[in-house]
């Protein structure tokens, strides 16, 4: 296969701003686009915001701002995002874009004239905020998503059905004639097992709202947000407007989708038959990572534990963050997000390991040979090992980087330069350098710690640009980018040229010193930056007059059997008082006698033709409604202040 490589991130709702679960699956790809990079491959590296649906016409409008402003607002927030976590992506698509428009039009024709595409009427539950049908048997909790908790709306409305049924077997053939494309493998027997549960039609079309792209046989109608966001992949690579990119990265390139597993069946079964409906090829590799919970705990705004990529980014540095996503947790485990492990891993691989490694090199370089390279020639047994360590780390880098494990890259990355570090205390150069006979040995051993590092600059590169840069330069390498396929430069041992002049070393990783746990919260403190919603004044207030009443007599109204009719003793009078709470009151008779409170200067109404001169104040907890009750000790005709 020709040295090309397209991968691709999920495009990201517009709904709220990135985190850390956007930029793991953004990390991720950066990070396998710029290893393809060093393996000498031609790179398209795509990510971009999923722009329509109902969701985003229903948050544009609680924001008052038009869908298309709403977005314009939110996209660029991901760009940033990605610039801060130094995410070279080669193009960013957004969906509204006339090119994507295009390309639905262009798929969607493929499909409705492969006779695919049939009218009919969709009833059924959906959650909008997952933007999926979610069929009767998966329904959770009554009426609730089985993904995301929320509660679901019913749809009922004409749609336009794509026939995936029809492409059921195909897809298993494809699944089990291509035993890596959906990785990991725990992942496709899952999928492989939900697909053989039979596959039902979608349906791929909305005329309920607005915020779509319209579908050309089906006036009224817009495209199913899914549909609409899956065909981006094909969009950028110009399947509408630029045959010649579409042959090189989809025709005849890799092409790898990372996303999270709460979409993997979206990617591994709708998009795979859209393809195969279109005529188009499939991608290679499905692969879906877990998920992050933060100290434990799922992520949520209420719980204030969403881990935000860029708070992190200033405690620890953007490598070190990139670094932990990537090395905690193998991709396709689910992770926690914990200070903890994060501050253990940064001072123990990253300053420890790997720093150590650069400044006691750097640093004895310096003292010995005055920080320029020699060409040491007396070798020993422990050289050999050392090189043939390397040649090892290489292919496992590329084996494990083959199935998009960066966990075990990074391990196999790491064992080498423990290696490393221990290669110093065996050789023991500081010894060495007191005997002027061995300065040939000397030189042999530093010569050998430096290339290591040379090495191992370009190895933890994709994962950590920025300090792999720092650390070229502070081996002397200042202009010097690292290039494309550079792995084929390092292979050998002995790529440092002899008279070269080493830079000066500096603390790349800082140690991160565990702060102390905050002080426990006190549970009665008050909030003092409390904000109320729709202030009054106390001068408003004191406008209601309400009192303690005492129930003298109740009575059902003919008729509508949600209303009990009152008789209460005020502190001047009997009135009579109407209350839709005879549903909660079986026995009404058991509250006469009882003292509760009232709103008694509303202006008298009549329901259900019954006169009702004021409220019952009662609470409501879980849809259960209580009047509140007044301790018999308190007089009645007591105001309420
Ligand atoms: N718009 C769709 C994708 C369409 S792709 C054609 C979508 N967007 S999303 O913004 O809701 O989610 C994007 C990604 O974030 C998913 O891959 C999801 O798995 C990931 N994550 C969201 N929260 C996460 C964690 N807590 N942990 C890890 N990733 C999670 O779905």
């Amino acid at each position: 296969m020709e040295k090309n490589f397209y991968v691709t991130t999920p495009i990201y709702y517009v709904n709220g701003d990135p985190h850390v679960g956007s930029a793991y699956t953004t990390i991720a790809a950066d990070a396998i686009a710029r290893y393809k990079k060093t393996m000498g491959y031609d790179v398209f590296f795509l990510t971009g915001t999923d722009e329509h649906g109902q969701k985003v016409e229903e948050t544009a409008k609680l924001k008052g701002l038009t869908p298309q402003a709403w977005t314009d607002v939110m996209a660029p927030k991901f760009m940033e995002m990605w610039k801060a976590l130094n995410v070279n992506y080669t193009d960013f698509i957004r969906t509204t874009q006339t090119r994507h428009k295009d390309a639905v039009k262009k798929i969607l024709k493929k499909v409705y004239d492969e006779g695919d595409i049939y009218k009919g009427a969709y009833e059924g539950k959906y959650c909008v905020s997952c933007e999926t049908f979610v069929p009767e048997n998966q329904v959770v909790n009554e009426n609730h998503c089985p993904d995301c908790g929320k509660e679901l709306r019913i749809v009922q409305e004409e749609s336009y059905f794509f026939r995936m049924s029809k492409y059921q077997d195909a897809l298993l053939a494809h699944i089990d004639a291509h035993p890596d494309f959906i990785l990991p493998h725990s992942r496709r027997n899952e999928v492989i097992s939900f697909i053989k549960q039979g596959l039902q039609d979608l349906s791929i079309s909305r005329n309920t709202f607005e915020w779509g792209i319209p579908i050309e046989f089906a006036p009224g109608h817009i495209t199913y947000v899914w549909f609409d966001a899956l065909t981006n992949y094909l969009t950028a690579v110009g399947y509408e407007n630029n045959p010649e990119l579409f042959d090189k990265f989809w025709n005849h390139g890799e092409v790898m989708h990372l996303l999270g597993k709460d979409i993997l069946r979206f990617h591994a079964i709708i998009w795979p038959c859209m393809l195969l409906s279109a005529g188009e090829k499939l991608p290679d590799k499905i692969v879906a990572h877990g998920w992050w919970t933060s100290e434990g705990e799922k992520m949520s705004k209420s719980k204030g534990n969403v881990v935000a990529p860029l708070d992190e980014v200033a405690k620890y540095g953007v490598d070190a963050f990139r670094y932990c996503l990537l090395r905690e947790v193998n991709f396709g485990n689910d992770g926690d997000y914990s200070t903890n492990s994060i501050v253990t891993r940064i001072n123990s691989d990253l300053a420890n390991d790997l720093g150590n490694l650069l400044n006691r090199t750097l640093g004895m370089y310096k003292k010995y040979f005055d920080g320029k390279v020699v060409e040491g020639n007396k070798f020993e047994a422990i050289d050999e090992t050392v090189k043939e360590l390397y040649k090892e780390t290489l292919k496992l880098v590329e084996h494990h980087m083959e199935k998009v494990e960066y966990s075990r890259a990074l391990e196999a990355i790491w064992k080498f330069i423990s290696r490393m570090n221990k290669y110093i205390d065996e050789t023991a150069p500081w010894i060495l350098a007191k005997d002027e006979a061995q300065k040939e040995r000397l030189g042999t051993v530093m010569n050998f710690l430096v290339e290591s590092l040379y090495k191992v600059a370009l190895l933890v590169y994709p994962y950590m640009p920025e300090s792999a840069q720092k650390i070229w330069n502070q081996l002397g390498y200042d202009n010097l980018d690292i290039r494309e396929g550079k792995i084929e430069d390092i292979k050998e041992w002995n790529t440092l040229k002899a008279g070269h002049i080493l830079g000066n070393a500096e603390p790349i990783f800082p140690r991160i010193e565990i702060e102390k746990k905050e002080e426990k919260k006190d549970p009665l403190a008050i909030n003092e930056e409390l904000v109320v919603e729709n202030p009054i004044g106390i001068e408003d207030f004191s406008k209601v007059a309400i009192e303690v009443v005492e129930i003298v007599e109740v009575a059902k109204i003919e008729g509508a059997d949600k209303l009990l009719k009152f008789k209460v003793k005020t502190g001047t009078e009997v009135r009579q008082i109407v209350s839709g709470i005879a549903k909660y009151y079986p026995n009404p008779e058991e509250l006469v006698g009882k003292k509760v409170m009232a709103v008694l200067n509303l202006t008298p109404v009549k329901l259900r033709g019954e006169l009702s001169q004021g409220m019952l104040l009662s609470t409501e907890e879980k849809k259960r409604i209580k009047l509140v009750e007044i301790d018999n000790s308190v007089k009645v005709g007591s105001k309420i202040k």
